[in-house]
């Protein structure tokens, strides 16, 4: 079996940061989301692997990925031109993907417990396809899913306006050769794509079997700020363990469940877990709450932070409560005068700011 990771699209959701970073490199817990995706790929026991990129960001992924030798896989990287869809992208790996049976995973989506043993019941029962599904509160933003009775899927439909059912296609799929055949049959939807979820109607359509599975656990869609940040607080709180290397001095307290990496400082500060720290991150006299994590070489001083991704280099001062926000590389963020309440920005193009 292969792997196919979607890596391409411009990532319009997440502006301005995905001017420089592709979304699927953005970091949860100081790691880029893909990194964990690639884990629970290698850990289905899944080692040749391709990877869908986009002429934008495509080298931003080459290079943050390499040769696969970290994962011990072999990695194919596979241009895709534009972003014309799921499906699209399916046909656009085909020469990759041969006559493989594959699974499909979203680079910007993650499932608690990995997907090991959905390769596994695809292998056992031998459908045509496995689809996994997860309610969701609002399921016109999705690809939706109908079942009959007996838990079947019998019907699919991309967005919905009005979904029938609270069931979400989650971005993770294992096909057989078949999908080539069914994509072969889709036109491009509403929004000049072709969809994988239309593919998948269309299996259904020619009588073929489609197995589906309803998760329990969580599902990550890390697509927009929100989503990144609870992704950050559920990685924080279920995978992170306590690992202090850093430079801690004797003001400072670190409670719970905090890493913070060799090379890093913590001055005069309370560090509240989980929380992740990276390497050359400087903090003085500051908070750093529950559900944050801290990008390399960013330095705080004088402030108050909590539920919030910060990347990397960038500076913070003397700001009194910093809370659920994604901030960038490179930014500069200070209050300038205490006097004042007044805050200084430099703020590039695209951003977004609540004060
Ligand atoms: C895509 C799929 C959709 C699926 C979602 C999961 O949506 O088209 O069916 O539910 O991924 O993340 P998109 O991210 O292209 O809007």
């Amino acid at each position: 079996m292969k792997a196919l990771i979607l890596a391409g699209g411009k990532g319009t959701r997440l502006k301005p940061i995905t001017h420089t970073i592709p979304k699927q490199l953005l970091p949860v817990a100081n790691k880029p989301i893909m990194f964990y995706v690639l884990d629970q790929i290698r850990e289905a026991g899944i080692t040749d692997i391709g990877i869908i990129i986009s002429p934008e960001t495509g080298a931003y992924i080459r290079e943050a990925v390499g040769d696969g030798s970290r994962w011990d896989s072999n990695i194919t990287y596979i241009p895709q031109a534009e972003p014309k869809g799921l499906a699209h992208a399916v046909k656009t790996a085909r020469p990759f993907l041969g006559d493989s049976t594959f699974l499909m995973f979203l680079g910007d989506n993650l499932i608690e417990g990995g997907v090991k043993s959905f390769v596994k019941e695809f292998g056992s029962h031998s459908p045509d396809a496995l689809v996994l599904l997860k309610e969701v509160p609002d399921p016109s933003l999705f690809g939706v899913a109908e079942l009959n009775g007996k838990g079947e899927v019998v019907h699919l439909v991309e967005k919905p306006k009005e979904p029938k059912t609270n069931l979400a296609l989650v971005g993770i799929y294992l096909f057989t050769p078949l999908i080539h055949k069914a994509i072969a049959k889709i036109k491009p939807s509403w929004r000049g794509e072709l969809e994988i979820t239309d593919a998948i109607q269309k299996l259904l359509d020619m009588g073929k079997k489609v197995r589906s599975h309803i998760l329990t656990g969580w599902w990550l869609d890390t697509g927009k700020k929100d989503d990144l940040l609870e992704a950050n607080r559920v990685v924080l709180d279920s995978l992170l363990k306590r690992d202090v290397k850093g430079e801690i001095d004797s003001k400072s307290k670190v409670v719970g469940r905090v890493q913070i990496e060799a090379g890093a400082k913590v001055e005069n500060s309370t560090v509240r877990g989980p929380v992740s720290i990276a390497t050359g991150c400087q903090v003085r006299n500051s908070f750093i709450g529950p559900f944050t994590s801290i990008g390399a070489g960013t330095v705080i001083e004088d402030s108050s932070i909590g539920h919030s991704v910060i990347l990397e280099n960038s500076r913070i001062y003397r700001i009194e409560r910093l809370e659920d926000s994604l901030i960038g590389t490179r930014v500069e963020l200070r209050r300038a005068d205490e006097r004042f309440n007044a805050v200084k920005i430099f703020v590039g193009c695209d951003s977004s700011l609540e004060l």
